[in-house]
């Protein structure tokens, strides 16, 4: 117990804060694995993990032991010199992905950033990118602009020009979208923030066709669904389409800052020195805490069972979308990215139940306002899918 309530310390955070976030009554202050404590010494059962970022769960031991070792020796040099630890990322990333250049980020609007201007400096006068109307890549102006839902953008208008939505899962649509301007296409091979939406291979593979009809490149925004989330490395690898330029964030540093853009040279030899830089970018201790987290992630057996863990969580879903058919009409997402859709009466108490879970000790969000989230760390038990699903159960009875 730290001496101070949730509330004491809730209250001085508001005094000081600017109100970008509406934020749970929870002062957390410990986690370990799948459990979160907070200022009282309540305990959480998280099942968002820092929105898909501590794919390992809470202070892995592997990632704390690589944080603090390079803490101890070099925290910080910028990208004018050389590390080691940044090397070793880039040499595990291109060895286990399509890529095999890599440009390192802070977060996941940084990489996409990195992403839509690598884009347009490879396609000369060409500047357009498409991306898909529910997507989501980020809060800044371009990735706000690349963004297909109004409500992020509404009040910085004027958005910056090249950016253009097409309708979710129809290529012909997408097809006629495309000029002589148009340079790239951009999008989640899952819409997480959009409500757990996944779109199908033939459509994925669509797009790569008319990638390679029109040559403009294909750029999958893995920030969400990279690193194990969805039961391969990358999602893209069981989805049967390669993309040209591939964007990672959250989980590569499973909770320090780090973010990745990755593509091939052809394509990488458009930036040179001075087109595009980062002070931070691939900092010795975040990329450490990459390159350990990486190496839990690849080891022997860990990707199948998060196949495994992520086929049952989906299951007991459905399940609950059967027994609660006024609220819920059913389960999607892949791996361990899952989402319980939720009827018109569901989509209406949406808040209310993440609420009721937050009550009682378990964490997950609502997202795109259609679907319960479910972004356990990857670590998670059966035990503790059985647990959150009880909880669930309860508290969509009690609507
Ligand atoms: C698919 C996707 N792209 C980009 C982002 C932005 O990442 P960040 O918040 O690290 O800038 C997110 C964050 O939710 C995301 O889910």
């Amino acid at each position: 117990m730290m001496g101070k309530t949730n509330k004491e310390i809730a209250a001085r955070s508001d005094q000081v804060f600017i109100g970008t976030y509406s934020r749970y009554p929870a002062v957390m202050v410990k986690g370990a694995g799948c459990r979160l404590t907070d200022a009282e010494g309540k305990e959480y059962l998280d099942f968002l993990a820092g929105i898909a970022v501590c794919g390992l769960g809470h202070c892995h031991p592997a990632v704390t032991a690589a944080i603090c070792h390079q803490a101890c020796v070099l925290v910080h040099v910028s990208n004018l010199y050389y590390t080691e630890p940044q090397t070793e990322l880039a040499e595990l990333l291109t060895a286990h992905s399509f890529a095999d250049r890599v440009f390192l980020a802070n977060s996941g609007a940084e990489a996409n950033e990195a992403a839509i201007k690598l884009a347009r400096i490879w396609g000369g006068e060409r500047y357009g990118i498409i991306s898909l109307a529910g997507s989501f890549h980020g809060r800044t102006l371009a990735t706000v602009a690349a963004t297909g839902q109004a409500k992020f953008q509404k009040g910085f208008e004027p958005m910056p020009e090249g950016f253009s939505h097409a309708p979710f899962g129809d290529l012909t649509v997408l097809e006629a979208m495309i000029t002589d301007q148009t340079c790239a296409i951009l999008c989640e091979p899952l819409q997480g923030e959009g409500g757990v939406r996944p779109l199908d291979r033939d459509y994925l593979q669509g797009l790569r066709a008319l990638c390679d009809k029109h040559d403009l490149l294909l750029i999958f925004d893995e920030i969400q669904t990279g690193m194990g989330r969805t039961g391969t490395l990358f999602a893209y690898e069981q989805l049967g389409v390669e993309p040209d330029i591939m964007t990672l964030a959250k989980a590569l540093g499973n909770g320090l800052p780090i973010g990745a853009m990755v593509t091939r040279k052809g394509i990488a030899a458009a930036f040179t020195p001075g087109t595009h830089a980062s002070t931070f970018g691939g900092n010795p201790v975040a990329s450490a805490a990459a390159v350990a987290t990486m190496k839990v992630m690849l080891a022997d057996g860990f990707l199948a069972e998060v196949r495994e863990k992520g086929n049952y969580l989906h299951e007991q879903l459905q399940v609950l979308a059967s027994r609660f058919p006024a609220l819920a009409t059913g389960a999607r997402g892949l791996g361990l990215i899952q989402g319980l859709v939720l009827t018109e009466a569901g989509v209406e108490n949406g808040g209310v139940i993440v609420t009721r879970m937050f009550e009682k000790g378990c964490l997950i969000n609502f997202a795109g306002n259609v679907a319960l989230r479910f972004l356990p760390p990857l670590i998670v038990s059966r035990e503790e899918i059985d647990q959150m699903i009880q909880i669930l159960t309860e508290v969509l009875g009690e609507m």
